[in-house]
């Protein structure tokens, strides 16, 4: 395929089969840089549950740096990946110390910001500023690797690099094409040149794919080597007091879940009993619910949840908290879901 078909065929397909009036097609560098946060490993459909509350909230990026951390955690929980939201809140504050407020436009100046990568930074430059600065994110691989049949090893950084100099070769040359340019891409990657299923039929492009011409569409891109998934058991307590109202405490930053509020939380049965010692609960007054695992990127978490009551604890940190009061708060999802799950039967 000729370089410069590419752009002019897929802004083509944009204009008239790609996604418009997502709730993020603005120009606002604000509101373009939140959603791309939220849409990294999280899908469309679950971001617009949570987009319009956050815009709400914090309409500008002054608004989001001037919060509490706990504030911008209780409306990001649920969404996963929490680095992204304590990253978030501290890029806000960087545009508004280090950039009077208003965000740079450049893609150099926007990867000095947290959380913030390559691609993200292209594509807030390309949406809000139209810039001449490529996307290269999974889906944008798969539509490359495809289309011009390039077979590599996805974790090997030259073939990445490679991929990246394909991709600026590939732009369109005028700065006002470039929002369309790159919300092609991302649509065509997740609507069209789907990962298993593609529809080839619907591609703006497919008498032109390598890939589909040498008949390896289910072959490329290569696959990248499976995660290692340990699994790292975890016990938990969850404290009533007479009032119904349960324990929290907020995690450590760093580690898993940190800075959200959560129950008492151990990685052995033994650390959870001496707790309950200390609080002067026997074995014998706790009660042991189903265990259930919950999927990390990396890790398998198997929950085995422990409940008590606990007339006056000795708690000096964290907090009492009404079941009809745990939405304020940043939770960790299985634990939300589990509360939640429980609600009616205990509480
Ligand atoms: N995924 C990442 N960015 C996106 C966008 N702007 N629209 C739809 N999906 C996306």
């Amino acid at each position: 395929m000729n370089h410069t078909q590419f752009a002019p065929i897929l802004i083509n397909w944009q204009r008239q089969h790609g996604r418009r009036n997502l709730p993020w097609q603005v120009q606002d560098p604000y509101r373009i840089w939140l959603s791309e946060i939220m849409l990294q490993q999280t899908q469309v459909a679950t971001v617009c549950g949570y987009y319009p509350r956050f815009i709400e909230k914090f309409p500008t990026v002054a608004d989001l740096a001037a919060a509490e951390q706990d504030e911008v955690l209780a409306l990001w929980a649920g969404l996963g990946y929490y680095s992204r939201a304590r990253n978030l809140h501290k890029a806000a504050r960087q545009v508004v110390e280090q950039f009077g407020g208003r965000f740079p436009q450049s893609r150099q100046e926007l990867e000095t910001l947290c959380g913030v990568g390559r691609s993200t930074a292209a594509a807030i430059s390309a949406f809000a500023f139209g810039q001449r600065e490529t996307i290269l994110d999974g889906n944008v691989k798969r539509i490359l690797c495809r289309i011009f049949a390039r077979d590599g090893n996805p974790a090997d950084k030259k073939f990445e690099q490679s991929l990246w100099t394909l991709a600026e070769s590939l732009m369109p040359s005028e700065n006002q094409d470039m929002p369309a340019y790159t919300q092609g891409l991302m649509d065509l990657g997740a609507t069209v040149c789907k990962r298993s299923k593609p529809l080839c039929g619907e591609c703006p492009m497919s008498s032109m794919c390598e890939a589909k011409k040498q008949n390896r569409i289910d072959e490329l891109p290569r696959r990248k080597a499976a995660v290692n998934v340990q699994t790292l058991p975890l016990y938990w307590l969850t404290v009533r007091n007479q009032d119904n109202k349960i324990w929290l405490h907020k995690r450590e930053q760093g580690g898993i879940w940190g800075g959200l509020y959560c129950v008492p939380c151990f990685e052995s049965l033994d650390e959870l009993h001496r707790f309950a010692d200390d609080l002067g609960l026997n074995e014998g007054d706790l009660s042991e619910d189903t265990p259930f695992t919950h999927r990390l990127t990396h890790r398998l978490l198997l929950i085995t949840p422990f409940t008590a009551t606990c007339p006056n604890p000795p708690f000096s940190d964290g907090l009492w908290v009404a079941p009809q009061d745990l939405a304020d708060y940043g939770l960790p999802k299985p634990l939300q879901d589990y509360l939640h799950r429980k609600q009616g039967r205990l509480f």
